[in-house]
């Protein structure tokens, strides 16, 4: 049940991305966002959404600037939409102003929807006198966006696939210094044009290798969350690069396919592949998008760092230790 207090008619809020060692591609309701498989990911540290909502009798429509720039379109459309799930739940018939700013360098490709509608839903309920509870603070924001509702918890993140709306949302699994584990962000492209998670969600179910790959699931999170609590990096190594790789394969098998990576991410899988046979903890994993996500140990990163620096065609390198939860700003 949502209990309301008093209204506040306007918060702020922030909330880290997260990065999937076990990815989330494909719905069982494109609606609900409730996912094919669940997913585990760690928050990062360092990039940062915050959000401030403010609920306005004035406003005709909700208004929405993201880093200083007034949106329209799409961006605005699907906002609009996630407050009016917000709206609904607190019987409320205002509009908003939702100002957001990302501290990601621009144009590093990462612009995330998943701290984007973290911190929105703790900015949008509190301003809406709504006081919820992680668990359904994390399912909201899963209908804003999937990946979402792992932002909401701190450190490291299982999403718990539920059946329906009230029980398909993300717990901590560890908290952000249970691990020293380092995600080292090789930027390749900056200005790529790709299709977005939601049409590739769409997509998943039209490749003939996604069914394997959601049945497989559950012993790759067993895994991976067995390795992540006993800080078996080996393990979680293994394992992260073959979800990754299960991903992209039904990426490129889908009607029509869709190719994330370009040369430089090739490059530089085979590249941690052969540093980590030589003993440097070190693994990849790729989002929908051709940069590459270098976890290693933290004993590693001044290494990792001094490889990737030799690497010319690296636009930028950015390192995000495990980070907190969406947090509400005072
Ligand atoms: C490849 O959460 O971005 O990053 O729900 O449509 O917003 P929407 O999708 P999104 O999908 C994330 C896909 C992924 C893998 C992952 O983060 O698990």
């Amino acid at each position: 049940m949502f209990k309301k207090s008093s209204p506040a008619s306007v918060a702020t809020a922030m909330a880290h991305p997260n990065i999937a060692f076990i990815k989330y591609w494909g719905n069982r309701d494109d609606e609900l966002r409730l996912p094919a498989n669940g997913s585990i990911s760690m928050n990062l540290e360092g990039l940062t959404t915050r959000t401030t909502v403010r609920f306005d009798p004035k406003l005709k429509n909700d208004t929405l600037i993201l880093n200083k720039k007034l949106q329209g379109g799409n961006a605005l459309q699907r906002v609009s939409a996630f407050m009016d799930i917000v709206r609904q739940k607190a019987n409320l018939k205002l509009f908003a102003e939702i100002v957001t700013e990302n501290n990601f360098p621009a144009g590093s490709g990462l612009a995330s929807s998943a701290a984007a509608f973290a911190a929105l839903s703790l900015a949008a309920t509190k301003a809406a006198g709504l006081n919820l509870s992680r668990q359904e603070l994390s399912a909201l924001a899963r209908r804003g966006s999937g990946s979402a509702c792992r932002s909401i918890p701190a450190g490291f993140v299982e999403w718990l696939p539920g059946s329906e709306d009230e029980d398909s949302y993300a717990i901590s699994i560890a908290p952000p210094n249970h691990w020293e584990l380092v995600d080292c962000i090789a930027v390749v492209e900056t200005d790529h044009k790709s299709v977005g998670s939601t049409e590739g969600h769409r997509l998943a179910a039209t490749s003939p290798i996604q069914a394997a790959r959601v049945e497989d699931a559950p012993r790759r999170l067993d895994i991976c969350r067995r390795a992540i609590l006993q800080k078996d990096f080996d393990t979680l190594a293994q394992i992260v690069e073959l979800d990754s790789n299960l991903m992209h394969a039904v990426m490129m098998t889908s009607s029509p396919p869709l190719f994330y990576w370009n040369p430089l991410s090739i490059d530089l899988m085979k590249r941690v592949q052969s540093w980590r046979n030589e003993g440097l903890p070190v693994c990849y994993t790729l989002d929908a998008g051709p940069n590459v996500h270098i976890l290693c140990l933290n004993e590693a990163l001044s290494e990792l760092k001094f490889r990737l620096h030799q690497i010319p065609a690296i636009e930028q390198i950015l390192i995000c230790r495990p980070g907190g939860p969406a947090t509400l700003l005072e």
